[in-house]
């Protein structure tokens, strides 16, 4: 059964610019999450309080959210790995965290410099801290569905991590298809893998990125299952830094023109989005790779 309406989580200002080769300027991304939240998004993922050294393109985080304009009613969450990130988040009056662990042992060492069980000890006294402040939050799981370095990951590997999440205090879990090689498929089965372990829809996202051009159809499966929260990126930016092969997200504009043809309530101005990812395009110096975005920019 499909929901009555999505919540659209938009990863672009965090996952799309995590990626970028040039450094974007910080008064840019400033004006992207303006005109995000002008577009109507209701969740805003700003940045990472992440090791500067690991990701260069959003060492700025701090400056960033000094610089932003909260919009009441939106949610501006970022990324933490460790106690530091926390303690820098809440530094800067961050409410909404989520951390982010994988499924395999490969990724999580090339990702945190940790093995898959050491994640849960650097993530444990986080999520408690944070949740204990009222902070939200969300869970990722990376390498949901396969593995550049592992091949194929099995649905049990990738259910018992996110036990583990939720035991832990995430609100959230958001499945990651971190390079893009799911296929609807294989997204029912993970999803019934969870709702079999007692974890019920509700609490789960997907975050799909676009490498084999499947997002829409595993976003339109995991829509099927009841899932009422979809990570995407304003015009298809992204992509990982430590996972070879990964490209951009899902785009939001190709996320929201399903949506508005399934009457499903998006609270999105397509309009405004796309304009958005165009003026980004220009500033980026190339164009958006959604289709949504040519097909209603030209
Ligand atoms: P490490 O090198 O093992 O760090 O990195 P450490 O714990 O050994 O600490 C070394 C030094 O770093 C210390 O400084 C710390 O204070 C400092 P020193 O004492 O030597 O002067 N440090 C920090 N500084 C600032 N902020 C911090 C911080 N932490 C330590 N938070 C670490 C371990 C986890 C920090 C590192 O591996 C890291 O930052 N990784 C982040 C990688 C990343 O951001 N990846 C992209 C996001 S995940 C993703 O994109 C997937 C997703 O989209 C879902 C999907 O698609 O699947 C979410
Ligand atoms: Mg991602």
């Amino acid at each position: 059964e499909l929901p009555a309406a999505v919540t659209i989580w938009e990863v672009g200002p965090r996952d799309g610019l995590q990626n970028e080769k040039q450094a974007v300027p910080v008064e840019v991304k400033l004006e992207f999450l303006d005109r995000l939240a002008d577009a109507g998004l209701p969740v805003l993922e700003a940045t990472s309080f992440v090791r500067p050294e690991w990701v260069p393109q959003l060492a700025d985080a701090a400056e960033l959210l000094a610089g932003l304009k909260r919009v009441p009613g939106i949610r501006y969450p970022v990324l933490v790995p460790n106690a530091k990130g926390l303690d820098r988040a809440l530094e800067s009056q961050v409410r909404d965290i989520a951390i982010f662990a994988s499924a395999t042992e490969t990724f999580t060492r090339r990702n945190l410099n940790r093995g898959l069980d050491e994640q849960f000890a650097m993530f444990d006294p986080v999520v408690r801290r944070a949740v204990g402040e009222g902070l939200s939050v969300r869970g990722y799981i990376s390498m949901c569905f396969g593995d550049p370095w592992e091949g194929a990951v099995p649905v049990e590997q990738v259910v018992s991590v996110g036990k583990r999440l939720l035991e832990m205090g995430c609100d959230q879990l958001s499945l990651g298809d971190t390079i893009g090689v799911a296929t609807p498929g294989h997204v029912s089965a993970l999803l019934r893998g969870f709702v079999a372990a007692g974890i019920g829809v509700d609490r789960l996202a997907v975050h799909f990125h676009d490498t084999y051009g499947q997002a829409l159809s595993n976003t339109f499966a995991a829509l099927r299952h009841g899932v009422s929260t979809v990570d995407s990126s304003a015009g298809g930016l992204g992509g990982c830094p430590y996972a070879k092969s990964a490209t951009g997200n899902l785009a939001t504009e190709d996320l929201v023109w399903m949506l508005e043809g399934l009457g499903i309530k998006h609270g999105v101005d397509l309009g405004k989005l796309v304009e958005t990812s165009v003026w980004m395009a220009e500033r980026l110096g190339r164009p958006s790779p959604s289709r949504v975005v040519k097909a209603l920019s030209s």
